[in-house]
């Protein structure tokens, strides 16, 4: 059982969530549990961790390291601007050759599809990053761990999406997932001229039975205290071609109006949309998200590479 359960892991995580199911999340949220008790392990020893990333990153490039050292492996780091990419070597090549050197490869790219396509290339597992405004199945499992936390049964939450609901890729990997739990509501407010398409809006109808013209909120209908998770995120002003612009700030006036028993979730980097003078509210859980993700990345990489 344990083995097929890695067979089907190491087939879906790497690029989506399509297939995951709700089994495996028990099972993986499980080990995350085991892994944040006893925080270093040897089972990663001799492999080693490729590292590529073409689009800037902080928490999930270094939590991958992070998690790779926890469990006593290594790790090497492509750097684009200092490799031979400088000197007209194509993805495909580049892909090759790092998939020679390691055992697993974690890879961001700002195009839509191109970790799908180094996978086809690649001779190794290779986890999805993020790419473009896609998908970043990673995210969305530390996210989800972060709202069990709070709430273990993962229903009957309204759940808020502010930002940039077009092109996060965190928010449409988020909302994947919970296809998974439709006993949950989902609702968007989008800064201007980042709503979601209309697919993803058809899907949340069907998935949540809710009515397809009740999930968007306009800023002026907003009524936080409502929800029970409001998950923020900053304009992605590097993947929109017009001009956008970020027109929501969280403020701790309205905060302080949300439930008592409520989270405020952020993947981060944050820009103005999540001001820090609402750090020290007990709503905020962004910081141990970040925390969550090194161990969410130790309990996949063992799935993957053992
Ligand atoms: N949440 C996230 O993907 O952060 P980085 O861009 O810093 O990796």
């Amino acid at each position: 059982m344990k083995l097929d359960r890695k067979i089907i892991i190491r087939n879906i995580i790497m690029l989506s969530l399509k297939n995951i199911c709700r089994d495996h999340i028990v099972y993986l949220f499980n080990q995350v549990d085991d892994m944040m008790k006893n925080k270093n392990s040897t089972s990663m020893k001799n492999k080693i961790l490729v590292n590529a990333f073409f689009e800037p990153s902080t928490r999930t490039s270094l939590s991958f390291e992070t998690a790779m050292y926890r469990l006593g492996g290594n790790v090497i780091t492509f750097n684009e601007n200092v490799s031979s990419i400088k000197k007209g070597e194509s993805f495909e090549d580049t892909i090759k050759t790092l998939s020679t050197y390691g055992d697993i490869m974690v890879l961001r790219h700002p195009e839509i599809g191109a970790v799908e396509k180094a996978s086809k290339i690649s001779n190794i597992p290779i986890i999805n990053a993020g790419d473009g405004s896609g998908q970043h199945p990673t995210q969305a499992l530390l996210d989800l761990y972060t709202i069990y936390r709070t709430f273990p049964e993962l229903k009957n939450l309204n759940i808020l999406f502010i930002g940039d609901i077009e092109k996060s890729r965190t928010i449409h990997s988020l909302v994947e997932i919970f296809t998974l739990y439709p006993l949950n509501k989902l609702h968007f407010l989008a800064f201007n001229n980042c709503l979601p398409n209309e697919d993803i809006l058809y899907n949340i109808s069907l998935n949540h039975k809710q009515n397809i013209d009740g999930i968007i909120i306009q800023p002026d209908q907003l009524d936080i205290s409502l929800y029970d998770v409001v998950y923020v995120t900053r304009l992605q002003k590097e993947r929109h071609c017009s001009s956008v612009e970020s027109n929501f700030i969280l403020t701790p006036e309205m905060v302080s109006k949300m439930k008592e028993k409520s989270i405020i979730m952020h993947p981060l980097p944050r820009n103005k949309e999540l001001p820090t003078t609402i750090d020290m509210d007990k709503r905020t859980v962004y910081f141990e998200q970040m925390k969550y993700g090194v161990y969410i990345r130790m309990a996949l990489l063992e799935q993957l590479t053992n």
